[in-house]
């Protein structure tokens, strides 16, 4: 039987995001820089001989037929024809609806693994490919490196970010992205900047376009914005809804987290260069 246990599904931060415009099928033209944390859901997954995927534990709030690694695993049978099946378990840390990117990094590590464990060879491009079947931001976990991205984010181009700790707090509210992506108060005609304009000391001015609609919608990710403001520039991740500031020292990140108030869970992560599995694929 071949498996592989423990298997990081790394989360994201959007260092920035601005919405520079519409595609006709309502999807949005981006532009972001994507930035991994150490802060991981695991994934255990065992071969099965009888081409049955079957996610093997309860998931509050995510049915096992509907989630997006039983999905991911069915669309790479589909896609490559092999025979094969797989039980899949998840440890779900990361939280739903909060703009870490926790479902499509779960997606990208079935992915990653089961082409591996099922030497099914797809290369890093046809999964990623794949993986934009399942959503926007799949495609960079597979790319597995932190990336300026345009397109609908699947447009990606590495980039170097210096080794810092984030403070993320999670505003105990599940953002819907759709509603937030379709709101008329959205601004939709950010002037597109140039990948070499990114710099990792540029904080100030980069800015989180959704924001402003996800505040109006939800105070709860206000509040939570003007409080860690004190610390720094505050940003909200992706469509929301949590929260983070960044630290150069880790010291500076734990003095927030001794101060948070108890009414957030939140947590310290560190940067990641790259996604932990990249090295099981061929570039
Ligand atoms: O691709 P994903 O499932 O993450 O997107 C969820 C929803 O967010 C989409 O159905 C769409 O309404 C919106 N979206 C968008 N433009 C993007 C990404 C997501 O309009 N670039």
């Amino acid at each position: 039987m071949k498996f592989l246990h423990q298997c990081p599904a790394p989360a994201k931060l959007n260092l920035f995001l601005h919405v520079t415009g519409r595609r006709d099928d309502g999807y949005h033209l981006l532009q972001t820089a994507f930035q991994l944390i150490d802060h991981c859901d695991l994934l255990d997954f065992d071969v099965r001989q009888d081409g049955q995927v079957l996610r093997t534990n309860d998931v509050p709030g995510v049915p096992a037929d509907s989630d997006l690694i039983v999905r991911a695993a069915r669309l790479l049978q589909q896609k490559t024809g092999t025979t094969l099946g797989a039980d899949l378990t998840l440890h779900k840390t990361l939280p739903m609806g909060g703009g870490v990117g926790g479902g499509s990094s779960d997606a990208a590590t079935t992915l990653m693994a089961l082409n591996h464990l099922w030497q099914t060879g797809l290369s890093r491009a046809e999964l990623m490919l794949l993986g934009l079947q399942l959503g926007a931001d799949v495609p960079f976990f597979i790319f597995g490196e932190n990336a300026f991205a345009e397109g609908v984010g699947e447009e990606l181009q590495a980039i170097s970010t210096p080794e810092r700790w984030f403070v993320v707090i999670e505003p105990g509210v599940h953002v819907p992205t759709p509603a937030i992506f379709s709101s008329r108060e959205l601004t939709r005609d950010s002037k597109p900047v140039r990948i070499a304009d990114f710099s990792s000391n540029a904080e100030n001015y980069w800015r989180n376009d959704l924001q402003t609609v996800a505040c109006a919608m939800f105070p709860q990710v206000d509040e939570a914005i003007q409080w860690l403001s004190q610390f720094g520039n505050a940003k909200m991740t992706g469509s929301g809804a949590c929260v983070f500031c960044a630290f150069a020292d880790e010291s500076a990140a734990d003095k927030v987290i001794t101060q948070m108030p108890g009414r957030w869970k939140s947590w310290k992560a560190k940067s990641l260069n790259q996604h932990p599995l990249v090295d099981l694929l061929q570039r």
